[in-house]
């Protein structure tokens, strides 16, 4: 194993796109940010130096952090943003995942602009439970607005309402063509017959679950949020904010150009941006003189495509994969959690425009996560220090009771959408397996939330529609070879059930990965509590760990 450095130099960017310049938050001037690649068992050492105006932290999306929670990264959970002209170093061991995770700004609305691809290969000596493909291409997804993102966020803050839509959608930071001023700001991807590529798909879009595809090719599906999965072949992929596929493609048609197109999956009829955005996958030695050929993309709000592409992914067995363990069987924590958006009042003398005149805010199990900006500390150094006043430890195993949708009726009362504010945790004992049901409907907005863990990846053991029924439910559990995942869709309207082994103590946020639903409130966080040696308790944090 290697120990790989890096500096991250966080700065304004100049970027043309859609015709509108404009000055973006970037790493080392480039967007999206540079691609790190590590092999499994590597330490990462990661300079990050803050000459952005704003206050910013780096998230590793997906990375265990075992016994290394002072490099997760959401700001104030486990440290404080690093100021502008100040510096933090992340180091962690990347043990027991292989395949694309990435790394984005854990702070405000800033991982629109800021993030990357984190590339995981086996250990040295050790190889692909596949064969070893030509090239690897990173093809991250995303979103552009033509506004300042963190300006669009301050006055959407101050006035309740929602984020309003992209711009666009990107591939790699370029819209492609279907978009205005953008001919020539096209991903391309050179590509030579009878050859195989591994697409190692990350989505880094802010508030849009996307359909992936490439004119006339199918894919083999080999990994997802850096897990081997048994290969599962497609000619689409579906991917939610936060999630990643590792894709083998063969170019095996004719010499010519084929487009590789991404568009939104909506489940809920708000307003969206519906261009596709485009690249262009070009065969070595073609005229170029045709037309490319464009993928026929999923309507909008396909669900019955989405839900294919997710129950069909299942965990590749051990002997192919040193680091897969086997399911959990029995379970010591039951919960049971329910999403929803929200309300929070309007202030007297001002004007919102949220629903009902009102801001909108969003809750788990009714309560609406306040990140604990200016107690002084993070949640994670409150933690080490047995502090109180940062967090509270009563987090709900279940709604209340008028707010368990499945026991009633929906019958709308305006009332009920003012969610208490709180910072609390639910507390687990070190190595206890926890099995939650994420239950998705709510009173206001039941889209296809990603929810995402941190510090753990779950396994996912059923999911469907409708309303979750332990009798009929519990039937369908997947327990031999569960995908695992960490970040989870759960179904429009539906239900997922997961679970995992508590066995990294420290403060861990649990969110949905639609930015916007974040700071809103639709998070909770769990406290694992320290094991009973040395080497399953949190070390002490590094010096340089940003002061709030
Ligand atoms: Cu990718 Cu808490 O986030
Ligand atoms: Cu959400």
């Amino acid at each position: 194993a290697a120990i790989v450095e890096h500096t991250l130099n966080v700065k304004n960017l100049t970027v043309e796109r859609l015709c509108n310049r404009h000055v973006i938050t970037a790493v080392n001037g480039s967007y999206p940010g540079p691609t790190i690649r590590v092999n499994e068992g590597d330490t990462l050492v990661v300079h990050v130096l803050n000459n952005s105006p704003h206050n910013i932290t780096i998230h590793w999306h997906g990375i265990f952090q075992l016994l290394s929670g002072w490099a997760d990264g959401p700001a104030y959970v486990t440290q404080c943003a690093i100021r502008p002209k100040h510096s933090y170093t992340y180091r962690f061991t990347i043990t027991g995942q292989e395949g694309t995770l990435w790394w984005h700004a854990h702070s405000s609305v800033l991982r629109a602009t800021v993030y990357g691809a984190l590339l995981i290969r086996p250990r040295r000596s050790y190889n692909y439970p596949f064969l070893k493909p030509y090239k690897e291409v990173p093809i991250l997804l995303g979103e552009w607005w033509n506004d300042d993102v963190v300006e669009l966020e301050d006055k959407v803050t101050s006035t309740g309402e929602g984020f309003p839509p992209s711009d666009a959608f990107t591939i790699n930071g370029l819209p492609g063509n279907l978009y205005n001023c953008s001919q020539n700001r096209m991903f391309s991807l050179k590509v030579m017959q009878g050859k195989t590529y591994l697409l190692r798909i990350i989505n880094a879009a802010v508030n849009t679950e996307l359909f992936f595809k490439i004119a006339n090719h199918k894919f083999t599906v080999v990994a997802v949020d850096a897990g081997y999965i048994n290969p599962y072949v497609t000619d689409v992929i579906v991917i939610a904010p936060g999630q990643t596929a590792d894709a083998l493609f063969t170019a095996d048609q004719p010499v010519g150009s084929y487009y590789m197109a991404a568009s939104p999956y909506i489940t809920q009829a708000v307003p969206f941006e519906d261009t596709p955005t485009r690249g262009l996958v070009v065969y070595g030695g073609s005229s170029n003189s045709a037309a490319p050929l464009m993928p026929s993309m999923p309507a909008f709000n396909d669900t019955p495509t989405a839900h294919k592409f997710y129950t069909n992914i299942t965990s590749l067995p051990t002997k192919f994969n040193p680091h897969w363990h086997s399911c959990p069987l029995s379970v010591d924590e039951h919960m049971f959690i329910t999403f929803s958006l929200n309300l929070e009042p309007c202030p007297e003398n001002t004007t919102c425009l949220g629903f009902f005149g009102q801001k909108l805010s969003a809750s788990m199990n009714n309560e609406s996560f306040v990140v604990p900006n200016g107690r002084g500390m993070s949640m994670l150094e409150a933690f080490f220090n047995g502090a109180s006043g940062v967090y509270t430890a009563d987090f709900p195993d279940k709604p209340p009771l008028e707010f368990d949708y499945t026991n009633q009726n929906l019958s709308f009362d305006q009332s009920l959408l003012f969610a208490p504010k709180s910072t609390k945790v639910k507390k687990l004992k070190f190595n206890s397996t926890v099995e939650i049901v994420l239950q998705n409907t709510a009173l206001l907005g039941i889209e296809n939330h990603p929810i995402h863990i941190h510090g753990m990846n779950f396994y996912v053991l059923a999911q469907g529609f409708g309303n979750y029924n332990a009798t009929r439910d519990e039937a369908k559990f997947n327990l031999v070879n569960p995908q695992m995942r960490n970040t989870i869709a759960v179904p429009v309207g539906g239900w997922a059930v997961v679970r995992f082994k508590a066995k990294n103590p420290g403060i861990w946020l649990v969110h949905c990965h639609f930015d916007v639903h974040l700071p809103w409130g639709m998070t909770m966080a769990f406290e694992i509590e320290n094991g009973p040696t040395p080497s399953s308790t949190l070390p002490p944090p590094p010096a340089d760990l940003p002061k709030c």
